[in-house]
């Protein structure tokens, strides 16, 4: 209203407006003939748009919790054959801009690597710490999952140039799956996604990526500090090395060629994706498993093989690992058990279920593969 009454044309006689009117009306009318005329392919693609393109749309909205992947849609090709290539903006970033001036101005730098954070207040000083391990080359994102955001900017300058998304009582691979879709990531070459109870004393971010890049590691993490304790053997940290790919111990176990825990393996505390890594893996991820638990025996196939090549562990850059519980306080106490109890739990029926997704996709997958092809013994053994 406030702007209507401020526009010049209100203070003019009302036949006046009458006749600009239906000026205007004439006119729109004509340009919409004359763009008809030139454009029919605009008016015609929505309406010859397949029945069964837009049935499975309806149907992947409707689905879109169950974990198997509708395999005859794309709805992104479905939107890009309404539009004209050239306007369409298919990916996104987190780069800050002004609300006013030219917008190509807008940016005196474009990182190009992102680092992401899950975080409580608590761990602040500790967050304080890793962040100042990155370069301005990065783009900081925290999620927060108790709801503390605004005490952040107090505190921390950099904060104020950080992306804090802000959802309670949910997990790393949750805040994922749903605020770093590879689209809106696709300007980073490289993905951190790490916990908040990290030790970065001896850590370098662009060191780091410089490593990463010479060993040409898809998917790594920085090595473990083997005195304050870890999970798996390939996960620790060597000295006097950049960069390892295999465990040097109980190799008589692990097969050939070598596969997780052996190799092809980093934990899900501290990983980093490669951008082509990442599309895949935000796939991997399932919707309704929110503690990533069976991710890292997984990852390998989202990298070329082999595999045990892509996915390493940097050495020369390393972190400790502090082992703060911090989910457990977030779970919620149950049939007598505690609230650390019930998550763990969860974690560990989460593993069993993502396990045997992934096991039968892939019979189910192969066995479609096998049907289609006359030489089909040769594929998988
Ligand atoms: C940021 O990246 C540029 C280009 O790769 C590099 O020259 C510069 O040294 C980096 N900044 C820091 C602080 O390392
Ligand atoms: C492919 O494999 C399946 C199952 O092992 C078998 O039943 C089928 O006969 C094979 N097809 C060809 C063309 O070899």
């Amino acid at each position: 209203m406030g702007i209507l009454s401020r526009s010049p044309t209100s203070t003019r006689r009302s036949e006046d407006n009458g006749m600009k009117l239906l000026a205007t009306a004439l006119f729109a009318i004509a340009f919409g003939i004359l763009l008809g005329l030139s454009f029919p392919s605009l008016w015609i693609t929505k309406a010859s748009l397949p029945e069964n393109v837009l049935h499975s749309i309806a149907i992947s909205h409707r689905d879109s919790d169950t974990a198997t992947p509708t395999q005859d849609i794309d709805i992104s090709k479905a939107c890009t054959e309404r539009l004209p290539p050239g306007i369409i903006a298919s990916e996104s970033d987190f780069y800050l801009r002004r609300l006013w001036g030219n917008p190509e101005e807008d940016l005196k730098k474009k990182p190009r690597y992102l680092a992401t954070f899950t975080v409580g207040y608590k761990q602040r000083y500790n967050i304080d710490a890793c962040v100042k391990k990155f370069s301005d080359n990065f783009t900081i994102v925290l999620f927060h999952y108790d709801g503390r955001t605004s005490e952040w900017n107090d505190e921390f300058e950099w904060s104020k140039n950080a992306i804090h998304i802000s959802v309670l009582k949910q997990t790393k691979w949750w805040y994922a799956k749903r605020f770093l879709h590879p689209d809106i990531v696709a300007r980073y070459d490289y993905i951190f996604i790490w916990d908040e109870d990290l030790g970065v004393d001896h850590f370098d971010a662009e060191e780091y990526i410089h490593l990463v890049k010479k060993h040409g590691l898809e998917i790594s993490q920085p090595g473990l500090d083997p005195e304050r304790g870890f999970t798996w053997q390939i996960t620790k940290r060597r000295e006097h090395i950049e960069v390892h790919k295999e465990t040097d111990e109980k190799l008589d176990w692990c097969s050939d060629p070598p596969r997780p825990p052996c190799a092809a393996f980093v934990e899900i505390m501290a990983p980093v994706f490669s951008r082509d890594a990442w599309r895949c893996v935000w796939h991997l991820i399932q919707n309704d498993l929110v503690h990533g638990w069976g991710l890292d025996f997984a990852l390998r196939r989202c990298v070329e093989e082999p595999a045990h090549e892509k996915i390493g562990i940097v050495d020369s850059q390393w972190i400790v690992h502090q082992f703060i519980p911090s989910l457990g306080s977030q779970g919620k106490e149950e049939k007598g058990k505690s609230p650390w109890q019930g998550v763990r739990d969860r974690c560990h029926l989460e593993w069993k279920l993502f396990s045997s997704r992934v096991e039968n996709a892939e019979k189910d997958y192969f066995k479609t593969l096998q049907v289609q092809s006359p030489s089909n013994s040769t594929i998988f053994q």
